[in-house]
């Protein structure tokens, strides 16, 4: 498959744990981590396929290194990317994972096609900019209320993105995935 770039901004490491996570379950030799602090446009180019990864800061805010690095996101025509973000339902029910919903406009003004919607089911808050059609454009983890479930959360998400991005043939997850019929004779 080819590389992936995997480009993350994270203030206290949650973000960056749940990157490292990701890169795991898609297989580490096929993804390129960059911490979007260090990074700059030019890091962006080379990838056809994009994953990025944000936590919610003040009140619905980018991740302050995202602030300064969202504007190397253009010229997406053509590309895949897939989003994750991070944040606190409770603490701030209202502004829930916004900075997801704010790099998922950027990068359908770049021209990019934004792949791994994820279900609402399972959270509780008000409202947030990253819901589009009443799914979350990306995947949404809170490790403050939910941090228990983000392990489950991160498989299942690269499971699906694996087949939307067309890193996984069907045989290969129908192998994966077929269970012995309930009941069989042994
Ligand atoms: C001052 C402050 C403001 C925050 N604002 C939001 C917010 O508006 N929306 C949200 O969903 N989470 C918000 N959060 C929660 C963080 O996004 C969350 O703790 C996240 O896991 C931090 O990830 P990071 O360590 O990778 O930056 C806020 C947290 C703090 C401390």
């Amino acid at each position: 498959m080819s590389k992936v770039g995997l480009f993350y901004g994270s203030t206290t490491g949650n973000t960056k744990n749940v990157a490292e996570m990701v890169r795991n379950e898609l297989g580490a030799d096929n993804v390129d981590l960059h911490d979007v602090a260090g990074a700059g446009p030019a890091d962006v180019g080379g990838y056809g396929i994009l994953i990025l990864g944000v936590s919610t800061w003040g009140l619905g805010d980018l991740q302050d290194d995202w602030e300064a690095f969202a504007s190397s996101l253009k010229s997406l025509d053509g590309r895949k990317v897939a989003l994750f973000g991070l944040g606190d339902q409770q603490a701030y029910p209202d502004t829930f994972v916004n900075a997801m919903g704010t790099l998922y406009e950027k990068a359908t003004e770049a021209g990019a096609d934004v792949v791994g919607a994820w279900p609402t089911d399972g959270y509780d808050f008000g409202d947030s900019t990253a819901v589009v059609n009443y799914e979350f454009v990306g995947l949404a983890l809170d490790e403050d209320r939910q941090p228990d479930m983000t392990a489950g959360r991160v498989k299942a998400w690269v499971n699906q993105l694996k087949v939307e991005l067309g890193l996984q043939t069907e045989t290969e997850m129908s192998d994966e995935t077929l269970q012995p019929p309930m009941g069989g004779r042994i």
